[in-house]
């Protein structure tokens, strides 16, 4: 499927498109913060430092097509002021296909500096999301769409519109192939859930029990033969040997029913918790120091599951550098791209302050020729 609309260009002519700004001599042991438009910058990376498939993670949360001027006033560190006199941080006034168009471009960018094993994880809301996952499946290929997760961004609110409240926005995570990092992750269960899950007690430990059997016959496998002199039920093998079940019955691990159907105990404490699911509950701070600032526990599970320490981290419309704190954090390297001058001040103050003692030194490029006024 091709989404089609006015002023569409073809890959081709976006990868060949002229570049604008020229980079320093690329240092190898740093983290980077370029100021400037990503799209330029994205394109020195691939053809001035050779970055073509290095990068495992991206995550971006763009502007979303709202038709709005965003401010920020550092000074009143505590809030977001939309007053006149605050500073301007972003302009989000694209709209229609002009806004899909310069996502698209910077998207088609960001699958060559994606690594084989890398993942892309786009956060965008209701209103041009559903454009964007055409666009996405075009540039990345419907077969590498992992996921729409629903994000809870804030608690629900009495809107006044006639249609249901808005507490959600989604993130679309795609992989560049099948073989994509994956550190399964999984969240404690409540007490709630091992009442609900793990519904029987023995000696103080909850636990449920599973069949010891799965569909389908095996014919001449050990999991079709008896056990302590039963065969799996007509239609089914066992889940593993008859030797196998005996130690699993002397070690306790087997509960016989009073027809002497024997099921597998499992304890509610040996397990690692629920596998996460795609509903998140990661609201936005209360207190941003820079508006749409995102919530580093939503970037911090992006990051475990899918990169590796020491792996690239990227973040092309970085704000106040959530992604490059949580990177930080997490022994990772990255790189952060922003054009608002209010973004980079309030990024690199928040990784001076949070510094990881084992990270790489960071470097700021600035690609205009402009003067970062506030910034040392
Ligand atoms: C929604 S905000 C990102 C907020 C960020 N996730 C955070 O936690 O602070 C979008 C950012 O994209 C930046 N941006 C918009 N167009 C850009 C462009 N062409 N190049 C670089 N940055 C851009 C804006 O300045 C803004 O900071």
């Amino acid at each position: 499927m091709i989404i089609t609309y006015n002023n569409k260009k073809t890959e081709d002519e976006i990868l060949k498109k002229e570049e604008k700004y020229f980079l320093p001599n690329f240092s190898e042991n740093t983290n980077k913060l370029f100021y400037g438009d990503n799209f330029y910058i994205m394109k020195a990376l691939l053809h001035q430092y050779n970055m073509k498939g290095q990068v495992d993670l991206i995550y971006i949360d763009p502007p979303f097509s709202t038709n709005t001027v965003f401010r920020a006033d550092v000074d009143r560190a505590q809030t977001i002021s939309m007053g006149n006199n605050s500073d301007i941080a972003y302009y989000d006034t694209l709209i229609g296909d002009e806004f899909i168009e310069f996502i698209r471009e910077r998207l088609v960018l960001a699958k060559e500096l994606l690594s084989d094993i890398g993942s892309i994880y786009l956060h965008i809301d209701y209103k041009v999301g559903h454009y964007i996952k055409l666009i996405m499946d075009e540039i990345f290929g419907a077969d590498n769409f992992r996921n729409d997760i629903t994000r809870i961004k804030c608690n629900p609110k009495n809107f006044k519109r006639k249609a249901y409240g808005n507490i959600k926005d989604l993130i679309l995570f795609y992989s560049k192939t099948k073989n994509n990092i994956w550190n399964e992750c999984y969240t404690q269960y409540s007490q709630d859930d091992i009442n609900k899950l793990y519904k029987k007690v023995k000696d103080g430990r909850n636990y449920t029990t599973v069949p010891l059997h799965a569909p389908g016959e095996t014919l001449n496998g050990v999991t079709s033969q008896a056990f302590k002199g039963m065969l799996p039920p007509k239609g089914r093998h066992w889940r593993c040997s008859p030797e196998e079940l005996e130690k699993l019955d002397q070690q306790g691990l087997i509960e016989w029913s009073s027809t002497g159907v024997p099921r597998r105990i499992i304890y509610a404490d040996e397990k690692l918790g629920k596998k996460v699911q795609d509903i998140w509950d990661y609201k936005d701070p209360q207190y941003p120091e820079y508006p749409t600032e995102k919530n580093i526990n939503l970037l911090k599970q992006i990051i475990k599951t899918s990169s590796n320490e020491n792996s690239l981290v990227m973040d092309f419309f970085c704000g106040s550098g959530t992604t490059l704190l949580a990177a930080e954090q997490l022994s990772r390297r990255w790189i952060g791209i922003d054009n608002s001058e209010k973004a980079i001040e309030i990024a690199l103050k928040r990784l001076d302050a949070e510094k990881n003692m084992y990270s790489l030194p960071r470097e700021l490029v600035n690609c205009t020729d402009k003067k970062l006024k506030k910034v040392a």
